[in-house]
């Protein structure tokens, strides 16, 4: 979390540092904040929240300096407050980071018993500190940094600048990702290509354990010990232009209103539609071979894994394990030789999906990556990657990035599947007809906006929602939640419908909507008996499903209708009315549906 870049220019650099942390906004938004060396002094500007209220403070109080650092920030230590926004400064350095510093505490113990006096509350300002201690101790501002990142333990990103030092700027990747971008006479540094894309597309991506000496005029890069290191500079195809939301209210209206289009997109790349046939790229292992496969991702991806693991065991029979990536990290389980790990993120930066994947590839395990961001860490560490074609996703709920996340796992899991010799030449065309529908019925669903919005108005008086789901239709209902609660902030859970009795259903009154995702497939009558203990017990329900309201065998508060298509694709079609629950219940409630509080679109620590 947290966006960080740097800029040794050629003119006053504040404007184009802010310019920068605009597309690094999805990183963080709880506060900003950029730094210059001007006359050799340094001086900063910072603003709590949006990177709204920094530029209104530089407009008032400007910063003439060419060497600047900005940074947007996602709290981990210390609130979300003015004072411990970064950059962190003295008078002889400056600061910013992106990630977390285990051992401050032992290093601020330490450096507070030699006299430094710590202002914030953040893990960061021990950098600050330890850097300056090393100044004070006569050492060269280069030799001082590295000094300093010898003794951090933890995930960090960062860069630092010097009072004094009008060309130089130190940049440092341990963990969450750092790019130099390389100009005419001009230096920058970015935690992503796209923030830096406006200035130059010619990128160096730093590796673990690189600390970058930059000048206008060269980067080297350095082991933190001191050894050289070479990194190649690659031509970037970020593009720098932010995607606007066109005419709609939100961005994430947007995304949601794309799917049709980014759906057909990523179908169309794995998928001969004519032929009938999935083609993957090769995977490196004998598809037949396989005795398991691993998933492991966070959030809404996780979500999109479970979809996978259905689909993969059902129609691929093959056994898979999945795990959110923080628990699958810290449990080490043994992994057989040449079996297959699937990351799926749309970032490619996630820590813990990171994590995991450097886990598996150490356990000999073929690590596959459904990935929407091409240029991001996990793709580059990857053996293969399935590409998601849903471009940028700015809103920080996930929407178009899932869909798409499920259109690559149904394509990997009709091709094994024919590999494997589960599914026949038939059967392989009979589901790829049915994904070839489905972005005509995600566009049919998209056209019901009315019904949505009648129902978030009975939703946002709600405390608690739950919503249940059976088999593939389960991981809808946990996404259905999650979407609710990260940009409504209304409680809900999503159960496996099964589990009903198990001890939700003590929480069912007539103040509860209970939210069932149910295609009439062959589960759909299981599904009808938990409806009716619902009902039984006062609870209100809203059922998205195919079948008839009748079916229902009880009285329905609301019945949204969903397209009958192959069972197959249902998680693909009932994704949408999920995601249109949430969004207009968030707006009717008038949150930020954009960027929800404390949540950040792309989390680079642990
Ligand atoms: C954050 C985002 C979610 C996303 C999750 C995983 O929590 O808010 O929308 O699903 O991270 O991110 P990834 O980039 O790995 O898909």
């Amino acid at each position: 979390m947290c966006g960080i870049v740097g800029i040794l220019g050629k003119k006053a650099v504040a404007g184009d540092l802010v310019d920068a942390l605009r597309r690094l906004e999805y990183r963080g938004y709880d506060s900003a904040g950029v730094a210059t060396v001007e006359d050799g002094h340094l001086d900063r500007r910072r603003a709590e929240g949006k990177l709204k209220n920094l530029e209104i403070r530089l407009s008032n109080h400007p910063l003439q300096g060419r060497t600047g650092l900005g940074h947007t920030r996602w709290a981990t230590h210390g609130k979300p407050v003015e004072r411990n926004a970064h950059p962190h400064m003295n008078e002889r350095v400056a600061v910013v980071h992106n990630g977390i510093i285990e051992n401050f505490q032992e290093l601020r113990g330490e450096l507070s018993a030699k006299g430094h006096v710590f202002q914030t509350e953040t893990d960061t300002e021990t950098v600050l500190h330890l850097v300056s201690d090393y100044l004070d101790q006569g050492v060269a501002p280069v030799d001082a940094a590295r000094a300093a990142l010898q003794r951090l333990q933890g995930a960090f990103a960062l860069a630092v600048i010097f009072a004094g030092e009008d060309n130089l700027m130190i940049g440092a990747r341990q963990g969450p990702p750092l790019a130099i971008g390389h100009g005419e006479g001009e230096m920058y540094l970015g935690s992503d290509a796209i923030a830096l894309a406006p200035f130059t597309d010619t990128i160096t991506y730093l590796e673990d354990g690189d600390c970058a000496v930059l000048t206008r005029e060269a980067a080297e890069i350095f082991a933190f010990d001191g050894r050289k290191v070479e990194r190649p500079a690659i031509k970037s195809v970020a593009s720098s232009l932010l995607v606007d939301k066109g005419n709609f209210r939100h961005f994430m209206a947007k995304e949601i209103h794309e799917q049709p289009e980014v759906i057909s997109h990523t179908l169309g790349s794995f998928i001969d539609f004519a032929e009938g046939r999935v083609h993957l790229p090769d995977l490196g292992l004998d598809p037949a071979e396989i005795s398991k496969i691993s998933i492991s991702a966070c959030g809404t991806a996780y979500y999109a894994g479970i979809v996978g693991k259905y689909w993969l065991e059902r129609y691929a029979r093959v056994p898979v394990e999945i795990d959110v990536a923080s628990e699958f990290r810290y449990r080490e389980p043994p992994l057989e030789k040449g079996g297959l790990s699937v990351f799926i993120t749309q970032s490619g930066e996630t820590a813990d999906t990171l994590a995991t994947l450097r886990y598996c590839k150490a356990q000999g395990q073929r690590i596959a990556s459904i990935v929407n961001v091409r240029t991001s860490t996990i793709a580059r560490e990857s053996d293969v990657i399935l590409p998601t074609l849903a471009g940028p996703e700015i809103g920080v709920a996930s929407t178009k990035a899932f869909t798409c996340q499920l259109s690559v796992l149904a394509c990997l899991a009709i091709a094994l599947g024919r590999a494997r010799g589960a599914i026949s030449e038939a059967q392989e065309k009979e589901l790829t007809h049915a994904l070839a529908e489905v972005p005509r019925h995600v566009s049919t669903l998209l056209h019901n906006e009315a019904t949505y919005e009648r129902l978030a108005h009975d939703l946002s008086k709600a405390r608690d929602v739950l919503y249940l789901g059976r088999g593939s239709s389960f991981p809808l209902a946990l996404e259905g939640a999650l979407k609710l609660k990260e940009i409504s902030y209304i409680h809900a859970e999503g159960y496996a419908a099964g589990e009903l009795k198990h001890g939700p259903i003590a929480l069912i009154d007539e103040n509860v909507p209970v939210i069932v995702v149910a295609p009439a497939d062959e589960l759909f009558e299981k599904t009808v008996s938990n409806m009716q203990e619902v009902a039984a017990r006062g609870g209100k329900i809203i059922l998205l499903s195919d079948a008839a309201a009748e079916r229902a065998g009880c009285a329905l508060e609301a019945h949204i209708p969903v397209p009958t298509v192959h069972p197959f694709v249902n998680p693909l079609l009932y994704a949408v009315p999920v995601q249109l629950i949430a969004y207009h219940t968030a707006v009717f409630l008038g949150t930020d549906v954009d960027q929800p509080r404390n949540l950040a679109k792309s989390v680079t620590v642990e």
